[in-house]
């Protein structure tokens, strides 16, 4: 395993991948970053597991280190717990030269991102993503945000971080449906990136093989975000494609009341309905349907609604991507071949509430 930067001109920075590495963290800091103060910012999860090592760590060199805990769970990602983080920050007394270090999953990465983006017109942040959503998707790029007004992620900034510190070894304390839940977006990373990380990643039996990996497949996920984060920093164009299967994963998510229904286990339903639409829309290959299909329900993701309705589809209309009549959804033509395509909105919500002869599809 290594390390890769992301190329972003004066805000580039390494992402660091290594199993153990987290005991190494505080070091790396002190030596890289000489911040005046820091402040671990994570939830009551990863907390009780790992906060109390990493905080000795710096304490350990001589630095200022405190630790700001919220509750675990998207309920805190809120404007509420931004402003009691940012609060105890001017309790510490943390200057321009502090650092945040976002310690958990993509919850705590987006808040401490977004607290870090604005205290004081902007400070230093680096990310230690936990569970993997965070080591292969939000922790690379530097969104962040809070929810806000009913609305996911409605206030926020893009800020970088200093650098990403992935190991991968505290992912054998996630629960089995958060690791379920990453490995939705695995998925549709291999569907994205195609060629050996498609092998590696369809090649899986269970959610615990993915433990198992050598690296391969988490750096491989990695280098893919990188490349669309160089590519397109402020998400205007073929950063899209990390939308893949969002579309309708997030109507099914939202139709539910986000409680049903995960934001993985969307996902994992809405690359089966966009590769099902890419067969008729497009010529995709049927076996690759097939091959996906099986590997999400080895992975313990759902593959089928439990009904067809409209409502579930009509959310799609209200979707940013959806620019009057027609929709840009982000389109498998192959492994490795997605492309952005603009459909009209009507034909892929008719399509979609359509009944499908699944057996033949599959
Ligand atoms: N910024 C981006 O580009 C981006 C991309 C994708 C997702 N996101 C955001 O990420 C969030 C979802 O992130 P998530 O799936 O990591 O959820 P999460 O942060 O809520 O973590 C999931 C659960 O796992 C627990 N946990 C974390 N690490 C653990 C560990 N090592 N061992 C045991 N338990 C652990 C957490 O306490 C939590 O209960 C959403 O808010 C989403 O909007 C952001
Ligand atoms: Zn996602």
């Amino acid at each position: 395993m290594g390390e890769m930067k992301v190329e972003l001109g004066d805000r580039s920075y390494f992402i660091y991948i290594q199993k153990g590495l987290i005991r190494s963290v505080a070091q790396h800091i002190q030596t890289n970053f000489h911040p005046t103060s820091i402040c671990i910012v994570t939830d009551s999860n990863v907390s009780a597991l790992y906060l109390a090592p990493l905080q000795a760590d710096f304490a350990r060199l001589g630095l200022n280190v405190c630790s700001f805990v919220m509750e675990a769970g998207e309920s805190s990602k809120n404007f509420s717990v931004l402003q009691q983080l940012c609060s105890f920050l001017i309790e510490q007394k943390f200057d321009r030269n502090s650092l945040l270090v976002a310690f958990g999953g993509g919850v705590v990465g987006d808040l401490t991102g977004f607290a870090a983006s604005i205290y004081k017109r902007g400070i230093a942040f680096v990310q230690v993503p936990t569970t993997v959503v965070a080591q292969t998707d939000s922790a690379i790029g530097g969104k962040t945000g809070v929810d806000f007004g009913g609305a996911k992620n409605m206030l926020g900034a893009i800020h970088q971080p200093k650098a990403v510190y992935v190991d991968p070894d505290v992912l054998a304390t996630l629960p089995d449906q958060f690791l379920s839940d990453g490995l939705g977006e695995v998925v549709k990373y291999a569907i994205l990136a195609g060629g050996d990380l498609y092998d590696r990643v369809t090649a899986l039996q269970s959610p615990t093989d993915f433990l198992h990996d050598d690296g391969f497949i988490i750096e491989s996920c990695i280098g893919y975000k990188k490349y669309l984060v160089e590519k397109d920093e402020r998400d205007t164009g073929d950063r899209m494609l990390l939308n893949l299967g969002h579309t309708i994963g997030h109507a099914v998510e939202s139709y539910y009341g986000y409680g049903r229904y995960s934001h993985g286990e969307g996902v994992s339903i809405g690359l089966v309905e966009i590769l099902r639409y890419a067969i008729s829309y497009c010529s995709l290959r049927k076996d690759i349907l097939h091959l996906i299909t099986n590997l999400l329900q080895r992975l313990n993701l759902p593959i089928e609604l439990p009904e067809r309705n409209a409502a579930i589809f009509t959310s799609i209309i209200q979707d940013k991507k959806c620019a009057g009549q027609s929709i840009r959804i982000a389109l498998p033509y192959a492994p490795g071949d997605v492309r952005i395509v603009s459909v009209q909105t009507e034909d892929f919500i008719q399509y979609l509430c359509s009944d499908h002869d699944t057996e033949g599809d599959l």
